[in-house]
């Protein structure tokens, strides 16, 4: 990092709180781990898929979805499916609402003003977006930017619990109100669910608030970084 960028990324670990930085060895060593080592994974371990012979991989999960017309979105001006992006190995998963319009664009979830957001969120606990994987309940963007609807998620959410099962993440981070209450099935606020572990699909979930709400109310970066700090204690194994 140039001497710039590392004040960039100071002045930006400030706004969220940040007070230290860990000199833990067991931290460093799994960033130099997640960094060069690729994660080695049991294919036997994973579920096969409907042939009932290969192992499901996230391209085969792309493969069913096609040029999916299973929802209205699909005529209602997408351009795109935002399928998701990142390590197919990652330990850490995030999951937002739906694309917005530059994912829209270019096919690739959480690369706008939020998206930007959210890199620097996963950048202050030490990964990369390389190290993760990161997708959307919804995987087309809906016109307007409006909610996703009842049938919408009913259609696509399927294919977002394959993903899961795929990646076999060990934390996933919900990314706001939309996010957390499709996957938990509950509708309490999201100011009641976030910082708080829940059991996924194998995994730890943990509600935080969504990167676009963080843009409006700067002041809640703190409470996301307190999040984010679980998580790093459980991809640690301090927790
Ligand atoms: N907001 C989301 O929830 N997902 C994206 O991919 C972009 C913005």
């Amino acid at each position: 990092m140039t001497n710039p960028d590392l004040a960039e990324h100071l002045r930006w670990a400030e706004s969220l709180g940040v007070t230290g930085f860990s000199r833990d060895p067991k931290w460093r060593q799994r960033a130099a781990e997640t960094g060069e080592a690729p994660v080695e994974r049991s294919v036997t371990a994973v579920p096969p898929t409907t042939d009932n012979r290969l192992p499901v991989t996230l391209d085969a999960i792309r493969e069913d979805l096609g040029d999916c017309a299973r929802c209205k979105l699909h005529a209602l001006g997408r351009k795109q499916i935002v399928f998701g992006s990142g390590n197919p190995n990652a330990d850490l998963m995030f999951v937002g609402e739906a694309p917005g319009a530059d994912e829209d664009e270019q096919g690739v979830p959480f690369i706008g003003r939020a998206g930007q957001l959210l890199t620097k969120i996963i950048e202050a606990i030490g990964l990369t977006r390389d190290d993760v994987y990161i997708a959307n309940v919804i995987k087309c963007r809906p016109p307007g930017n409006r909610n996703p609807e009842p049938d919408e998620i009913a259609e696509c959410e399927p294919f977002l619990v394959r993903q899961i099962e795929t990646v076999k993440p060990k934390v996933i981070v919900a990314l706001g109100t939309f996010a957390a209450h499709a996957l938990l099935r509950t509708d309490a606020p999201i100011s009641k669910l976030r910082g708080t572990f829940h059991e996924y699909h194998g995994a730890k979930l943990l509600p935080t608030f969504h990167p676009a709400y963080l843009l409006r109310s700067p002041e809640r970066k703190r409470d996301v970084w307190d999040d984010m700090k679980k998580v790093r204690a459980v991809l640690t194994g301090e927790a």
